[in-house]
């Protein structure tokens, strides 16, 4: 009887992970935008985002199968901080979070884009419930 359970237990175990693991593939999370209470800066970061960061990382920050959601805790200001963001645009990216493979410099965005992007993807982040949390990642 025990043991039945405890298989129970782990098959239950394996189809969360199979879940959360199918997600990090999929790429793909919910993400609210509240555009009434995006800051200027942050309407301005929205565009730019969407033309240029979204055919990886999803409409708004929301991931797609070439690249990870940007509204995700593992991106938390304590853990992928400004200065992160601005060396991914600059020099690129190597795979190291995800499998989604490496992401290229992307030439021609500004220090004004690139902090309008900032204001978005933070403001994006607190919407929906990415927090500035601990480095455990
Ligand atoms: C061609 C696809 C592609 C485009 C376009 C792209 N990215 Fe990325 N980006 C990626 C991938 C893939 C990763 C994940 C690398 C990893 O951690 O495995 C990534 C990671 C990042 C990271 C995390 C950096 C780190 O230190 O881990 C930031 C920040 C980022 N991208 C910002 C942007 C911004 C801002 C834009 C638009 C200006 C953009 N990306 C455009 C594919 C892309």
């Amino acid at each position: 009887m025990a043991y039945k359970t405890q298989g129970i237990a782990l098959v239950l175990l394996m189809l969360v992970a199979g879940m959360s693991i199918a997600n990090h593939q999929n790429g793909h999370v919910d993400v609210t935008v509240d555009t009434d209470q995006l800051s200027d800066r942050a309407l301005k970061g929205q565009e730019v985002f969407n033309i240029r960061c979204a055919v990886c990382h999803g409409t708004n920050g929301s991931g797609t199968p070439a690249g990870p959601p940007l509204i995700h805790t593992i991106y938390n200001p304590n853990h992928h901080d400004n200065n992160s963001f601005s060396r991914a645009v600059t020099k690129g990216v190597q795979q190291h979070h995800w499998s989604y493979g490496n992401m290229p410099a992307q030439a021609g965005v500004g220090f004004s884009e690139l902090s309008a992007i900032l204001a978005f993807v933070r403001e994006v982040q607190v919407f929906n419930g990415v927090l500035p949390a601990a480095h455990s990642m």
